[in-house]
């Protein structure tokens, strides 16, 4: 076989490699992160759906986890134990997809404990992506494994150079995408949108995004400002204290003007997109939520009042997050756009 044949298929094993890996460390993340979440017994349809969620941001991740490792390989490319470029890798993954994990905490509303719980689950993806990256990457053409073995030790050379490259394009390529997001966020965060809302009726939903987040304005009916007002014992957090808004926010309607509920349209719990339901949930919960409105969440059963104050024995652990945002007029609303500090200290609180 010519050279440019061997180098053509190897650097096509290299990217099935990657691929697989990815594939691995994902999965290892997604079933792992519903172990410690207690929900893995619950919702099979749920974990793939999660899944798909999870495998977009993983190939971006993984590629840029293997940037360090290309180095490592190079650096050490002699490799006197044979070990330097597996341990590369492992420790490559394992040390990136922790960073990844506190990446992925800044831009989804999650409670502060999901990092914590999660980082020895995506440490454990990293590591055994890694294995799985190198494994299939050092199977040579002759069926001998590793670049050490074998009698044709410059092919071996040839081929770890070959895959520190590919890792480097490749992880480059995903490093410039992962900062993206970011960099958009900075460039972003002196605008604002103002958004005239007259013309909503009385209990009409509005949806609008804003750099990227779903944002949610619903016009309250005068029944809905009043329940906010009734017997709050069922809800976790009435006053607010354990969730995001605006400070002069902190109130039964979580806004400035009653009539109206600005929230992010993302549930607190695992991030799914949450509906508004006029007459309640009937059928579910022995009837529990029925009749009046609330806002509902499909995938693990949540539920928030009509201010977005999650219900006690519903999944999400805190409140929907109300941006931060303010009336210009009486029905004019100037949405700011979040900075990134701002989206990290959502986060915290
Ligand atoms: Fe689980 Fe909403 S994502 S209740």
């Amino acid at each position: 076989m010519g050279g440019v044949a061997k180098a053509t298929i190897y650097l096509v094993q290299l990217l099935i490699s990657l691929v697989v890996a990815t594939q691995v460390w994902a999965w290892v993340l997604m079933l792992g992160s519903l172990w410690v979440s207690g929900d893995a017994s619950r919702d099979l349809v749920v974990g793939l759906f999660q899944s798909v969620y999870i495998l977009r941001f993983g190939m971006t991740a993984f590629a840029v986890a293997l940037v360090p490792a290309a180095v490592l390989v190079i650096i050490f490319r002699s490799d006197p134990t044979g070990w330097v470029v597996p341990l590369g890798y492992v420790i490559a993954g394992a040390t990136l997809s922790v960073l990844y994990l506190l990446q992925m905490g800044a831009f989804i509303s999650v409670d502060s404990s999901f990092l914590v719980h999660r980082a020895p689950v995506f440490a454990l993806g990293g590591i055994i992506g890694g294995f799985v990256f190198y494994g299939l990457s050092e199977i040579r053409f002759d069926g001998a494994f590793g670049a050490q073995g074998g009698a044709d030790r410059i092919d071996a050379r040839r081929r770890r150079y070959l895959a520190s490259a590919t890792a480097a394009v490749v992880g480059s390529a995903g490093l410039v995408s992962s900062l993206a997001g970011p960099f958009r966020i900075w460039r972003d965060s002196n605008k604002h949108l103002d958004l005239d809302v007259s013309k909503l009726a009385p209990g009409q939903p509005l949806t609008v995004v804003v750099e990227g987040t779903p944002i949610w304005i619903i016009r309250r009916t005068k029944a809905m400002i009043a329940q906010l007002a009734k017997d709050t014992a069922e809800l976790y957090d009435p006053d607010s204290n354990r969730s995001y808004q605006p400070a002069n926010m902190r109130n039964a309607y979580r806004s400035v003007n009653p009539e109206y509920l600005v929230a992010v349209r993302v549930c607190t719990h695992l991030g799914c997109s949450i509906s508004y339901r006029p007459d309640g949930v009937p059928g579910l919960f022995d009837g529990r939520f029925e009749g009046d409105a609330v806002i509902f969440c499909p995938c693990h059963g949540g539920v928030y009042d009509m201010a977005g104050r999650v219900y006690k024995g519903t999944p999400p652990p805190t409140n929907l997050t109300v941006p931060d945002y303010e009336f210009i007029s009486d029905h004019v609303i100037r949405i700011h756009y979040p900075s990134l500090a701002e989206k990290w200290d959502r986060r915290l609180n």
